[in-house]
Formats: C-alpha cells, structure tokens, sequence
C-alpha cells in the first residue's frame, strides 16, 4: 500500500557521507510529513541528527537544476521527488551523482559540464546581419524551444553510460546535454559557423552515442534528448558525409595537399 498525504511516520534512509577520500552510506529514522519530497527530508536531518550534512539547492521547485543526486540508484532532483511515491516501511538511499567527483556527502563538482559546454562555439550570425536584423521561421523557433527548457541539472550528463563507468572518455565525449546544444544550433537557420553535426561526430564524441535513450529517460523537463536533438544530428552527420554532391564537390575542391 503506498503512503497516503496525511500519513505522519518515522522512515528508514540511508545517506552516502563522505568525501572525495572515503566515505558509506548511514543509517537515519527520519520523520516524514504529508506533501514532503526527498529534500524536506535532507533538511530535516541537518536540522536535527546531521548538522553537518553538505547538499546543494536553491529553488526547491524544479527549476534551477542544484539538487540532482541519486535516489534508490535512479537519478532524481530531490526537491521533485515526493516521499508518497516510496512504502512507508521501504528504505530510501540518498546518494551524489556517481559520474562526477564528490567534494562532500551529496555535493558533486560538476566542472566537467562546465568546460565542455566553454568547448562549443556560440551562436555565429551570418556576414552583414546586425543583432535585430534576425528573421527566423515560427517553425524554426519552435524546433529548438525545447532545447532551451534545460535547467542544466547534468542528470542525463550523469546517466549516459559512455561517461558513467568510462572516466577514459570523459576527455572526448560531451555528453547528451551538450550534444543538444550542438544540435540546436546546428538546425539554427541563421548559424553561419559551418558543419556543426560533422563536428560533433569528430570532435564532441557524438559517434559514441549508441541512442539507448537513457538520457531522455532521466531528463526532469522532458526534453526528447535521443529521439529529437541526438537522432537528427547524427543523420546530418552522415547524410552529408555521404552525400555525392559533397563527395564530388570535395573531390574538385581539394587543395593541392590537402
Ligand atoms: S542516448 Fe546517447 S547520449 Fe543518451 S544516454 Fe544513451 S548513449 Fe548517452
Ligand atoms: S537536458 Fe534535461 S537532464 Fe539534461 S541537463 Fe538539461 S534538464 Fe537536465
Ligand atoms: S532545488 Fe532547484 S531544482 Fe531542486
């Protein structure tokens, strides 16, 4: 039977605490109230059994992407997840993010994120076209509308197997975040920066996506990552590979030498 709203009752977590050197899971009876989610919880054991206790968070209503850890080994913001969803006589294990370094308990460095969005070169707006001059089709502007809903919570960067048990392929892979960002300015009409998915394919690691759509899966705004940003990228990538016209175009073109 799953809890109702009103229930008020004592339940089993076990918090991973520690940092980067050593650290288990420990055990707490924590009081849960109606309507609570994962972070009322964390608040209440720092103030009370676990002061000390290091999570990060700022919204507590989904939108700023802070409090992402890992519930019952699925990645989840915590502020999200309603304690109703769990039996109230069922453990609940909160642990950090596995595919990133822990500073302390449930915070993570997330720098790998950061510098692999600095490595994507920004918007590149066309010769002669001054910033109000941009005309765009409404079909246009809608297909990467819901690229832009990520709030950058690295839940998906987090999931993606090429990166979560392979620190070797950290250095050449973006990860599924990124590769959306790659791919929302590759379909931008006006991005004058040349062949982005042909990029992404050699530079950004998108030839080891293998679309299982785990990402997509985790994602807390619902972002069709795979089927809407990775898919069509990886088509372009090879529809212009491929292509006879490109193939022939850079058989005359080619530089002596090249
Ligand atoms: S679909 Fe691609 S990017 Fe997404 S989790 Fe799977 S391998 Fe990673
Ligand atoms: S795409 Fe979704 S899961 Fe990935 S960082 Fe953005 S909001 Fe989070
Ligand atoms: S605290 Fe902002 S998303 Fe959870």
């Amino acid at each position: 039977m799953t809890s109702t709203e009103k229930d008020t009752h004592l339940q089993h977590f076990r918090v991973w605490r520690g940092d980067d050197t050593k650290g288990e899971l420990v055990d707490y009876a924590v009081e849960v109230n109606e309507g609570e989610v994962v972070l009322d919880i964390i608040h209440r054991l720092q103030a009370t059994e676990a002061n000390d206790l290091a999570v990060r968070w700022n919204c507590k209503a989904g939108k700023c992407g802070s409090c992402s850890a890992e519930i019952n080994g699925r990645p989840r913001l915590l502020c999200m997840t309603r304690m109703n969803t769990f039996e109230p006589n069922e453990v609940v294990t909160v642990t950090p993010m596995r595919t990133f370094p822990v500073i302390r308990d449930l915070v993570c460095d997330v720098s790998f994120n950061y510098t692999k969005a600095r490595e994507i070169p920004s918007f590149h707006p066309p010769e002669g076209v001054e910033p109000g001059e941009y005309r765009m089709q409404q079909v246009d502007v809608e297909r990467s509308q819901e690229f832009r809903k990520c709030i950058e919570c690295f839940l998906c960067q987090n999931t993606c197997h090429v990166v979560r048990d392979h620190e070797e392929n950290k250095e050449s892979f973006s990860g599924p975040r990124y590769l959306m960002r790659q791919a929302e300015l590759d379909m931008h009409p006006l991005d004058a920066h040349g062949n982005r998915a042909a990029e992404a394919q050699e530079e950004h690691g998108l030839g080891f996506c293998n679309i299982t759509k785990c990402c997509t899966e985790v994602c807390p705004e619902h972002i069709k990552i795979t089927d809407n940003a990775l898919i069509p990228m990886k088509e372009r990538a090879v529809d212009r590979k491929y292509d006879p016209l490109v193939w022939l175009g850079n058989k005359i073109f080619r530089r002596p030498g090249s």
